[in-house]
């Protein structure tokens, strides 16, 4: 079995690193040899003259590889821009080639493999290609998180309809509520992005408030791991 997934949002903050990571330790616990991996990290804090990438660090982490973290993150900006923007800030330029070796170095190490995206499908990588471009390179199907609050519908809509017209293939889409916020359109968007896609959704995460003891032990996560190996 082997097995890989790109896990894209409808936007960033939708819940790609807190759902990666989730179903990273959900698989662990399940005694899957799974391996993860941010190819791109934006906005990484400064400290002791070194950058900490704390997605990658969160995936890393839940997965409980060694694998390093050089070979989880090959690139790491300290603004927090799109990554073409943050690369150029800094004078380098992102190379496809760097992160699909990368990909398949883990790839050969692991069972399963996450790869949790920057931003949205359209974000730019480099001044030329997209998060959606490196999808094609890996050649590997995508997850869309999307966040489910009012407007999700026509997010998930865009970001669907764009990934089919560039030959991606959508292996699911998993809703999440980053709030608790009183939002009526909760109640209808799993049904109305389900009829509006012709496809089931992988998941419906429900917000979890911080001080749940292991946010990331839900059994929610258990169910969506195993749909996915
Ligand atoms: N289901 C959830 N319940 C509670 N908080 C969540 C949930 N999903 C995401 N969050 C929080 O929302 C914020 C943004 O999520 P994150 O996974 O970092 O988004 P992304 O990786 O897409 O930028 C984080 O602080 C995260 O912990
Ligand atoms: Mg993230």
């Amino acid at each position: 079995m082997k097995k890989a997934y790109f896990i894209t949002a409808t936007d960033t903050g939708a819940g790609k690193t807190f759902i990666t990571a989730g179903i990273a330790e959900a698989l662990r616990r399940n005694g899957i040899n799974i391996g993860v991996m941010k190819p791109v990290e934006s906005g990484c804090a400064l400290k002791d003259g070194r950058l900490i990438p704390e997605d990658a660090l969160k995936l890393k982490d839940a997965s409980g590889t060694d694998d390093a973290l050089d070979i989880i993150n090959p690139y790491r900006f300290r603004e927090p821009v799109a990554p073409n923007i943050a690369a150029r800030l800094e004078g380098v330029e992102i190379d496809f080639e760097k992160i699909k070796n990368c990909f398949e170095t883990l790839r050969a190490a692991h069972d399963v493999m996450l790869v949790e995206g920057a931003g949205g499908l359209l974000a730019p990588v480099t001044d030329k290609k997209t998060i959606g471009d490196l999808i094609a390179y890996l050649d590997i199907p995508l997850i869309i998180v999307a966040n489910s609050k009012l407007g999700v519908i026509n997010h998930t809509l865009l970001t669907f309809r764009h990934a089919i017209d560039i030959g991606l293939t959508v292996e699911g889409i998993v809703l999440n509520r980053t709030s608790d916020l009183k939002d009526q359109s909760v109640s209808f968007n799993r049904s109305e992005i389900e009829r509006l896609t012709s496809m089931p959704l992988l998941s419906d995460i429900p917000f979890t408030k911080k001080e749940t003891p292991n946010p990331l032990g839900l059994g929610v996560f258990d169910q969506l791991a195993k749909a996915l190996i």
